[in-house]
């Protein structure tokens, strides 16, 4: 049932302010402010001292969103592959103790046999998946649940940014049994995660302003998405979001990487999304910016007060998202993205919840 929306996509990017807090819920006791394993589970980080972390398609963005989560506060090294190379690499797993899967369905079948890869090597299992009875939960020794609720658009959305609110919970856990972070710094982690589903509300209300973008966008052929730090995963999340449903070949980059390549393709009808909360990395995407704005490109920013402040005006339009803590930028900065994916297509007219050639899960290699 799609409620007052016009596809199950719109609906399910709608709910995921509820979605979230359910999902943090599980992984934050709300009352005390203190992270944990969900379902009563035990995973002891102290003594991890590598991960590897494996996923396919949006699973994978998440999950490499999940390696600087990890690697900044929890201090463990993370090695990431695609399931369907990792799988066959025969990477040398050294001194890696747990892998670490992500995935909406649970049934993906390189991520399966990665899994079973891991098992094989010794390794222990832990796995980020939203349906509960899936054949990847089983084979898990410690299940990490989204609680997202059925996903039925093929495009995932509440899926994505609840495996991120997970994984950044994971990592401050971590830190914590790490001691890297204090008690006093995980309350304020965790109080910052508590305001997820207020901001997803206020990036929910920029709808009309990502709809009245994408009425430019549904006029191209392709798009650039730039992102740096937290933001370089979004990038290539954007970029996937609006080729599936739309069909307009999108390609997402590190910002840094422009200049060795992507560059080329600028010209004044390249729409080059940029996103860029005013964080550390955000002076170096400037510049970036910069570059693309000097060639004529079409520069669409998502950025916050500050950022919108200090970014000049070499934009065609600017998005302006509400302030917050870092940690929260990738999972309230992808639900505009998710917006400008879905108007794009409805504009086009595409089939959005059912996009050609895609199946929602992918039980075949
Ligand atoms: C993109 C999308 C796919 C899936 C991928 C992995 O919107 O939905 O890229 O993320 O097929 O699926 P799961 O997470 O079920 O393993």
């Amino acid at each position: 049932d799609k409620g007052n929306h016009r596809h199950f996509m719109q609906k399910e990017i709608y709910e995921q302010p509820e979605v979230l807090s359910h999902t943090l819920g599980a992984f934050v006791d709300m009352t005390t402010g203190r992270t944990r394993i969900p379902g009563g589970q035990t995973l002891d980080f102290s003594s991890v001292r590598r991960i590897a972390l494996s996923a396919c398609g949006t699973g994978y963005y998440a999950a490499l969103v999940g390696r600087y989560y990890f690697e900044r506060y929890a201090r463990i090294p993370c090695d990431l592959d695609v399931a369907s190379e990792f799988r066959y690499r025969e990477s040398p797993l050294g001194d890696v103790d747990l892998a670490l899967f992500v995935s909406q369905s649970g049934e993906t079948a390189d991520t399966l046999a990665s899994l079973r890869y891991a098992k094989g090597e010794g390794l222990r299992i832990a796995s980020v998946v939203n349906v509960q009875e899936s054949t990847i939960a089983r084979e898990s020794d410690v299940v990490l649940p989204t609680l997202a609720g059925p996903e039925i658009g093929v495009a995932s959305t509440k899926a994505f940014t609840c495996q991120l609110i997970s994984l950044a919970a994971l990592a401050i856990h971590a830190g914590v049994a790490r001691g890297v972070i204090s008690p006093e710094r995980e309350l304020e982690l965790t109080r910052s995660l508590a305001e997820v589903p207020r901001l997803a509300n206020e990036a929910l209300a920029l709808e009309d302003t990502v709809e009245a973008l994408s009425r430019e966008m549904a006029t191209k052929r392709h798009a650039l998405f730039l992102g740096r730090g937290f933001s370089f995963p979004l990038a290539m999340e954007g970029a996937l979001k609006l080729k599936e449903i739309s069909y307009i070949h999108a390609e997402g980059y590190a910002a840094g990487e422009l200049k060795h390549g992507p560059i080329a393709l600028i010209d004044d009808t390249m729409p080059v999304v940029v996103i860029a909360p005013h964080d550390r990395s955000f002076e170096k995407t400037m510049s970036n910016m910069q570059e693309v704005a000097a060639r004529g490109g079409r520069i669409i920013l998502f950025t916050d007060a500050k950022g919108a402040a200090s970014a000049g005006s070499d934009m065609a339009s600017t998005v302006i998202l509400p302030d917050m803590p870092e940690i929260l930028t990738p999972i309230v900065y992808a639900i505009p993205l998710q917006m400008l994916a879905y108007h794009t297509a409805v504009q086009m007219g595409t089939d959005v919840d059912q996009p050609r050639n895609l199946a929602k899960s992918v039980t075949v290699e």
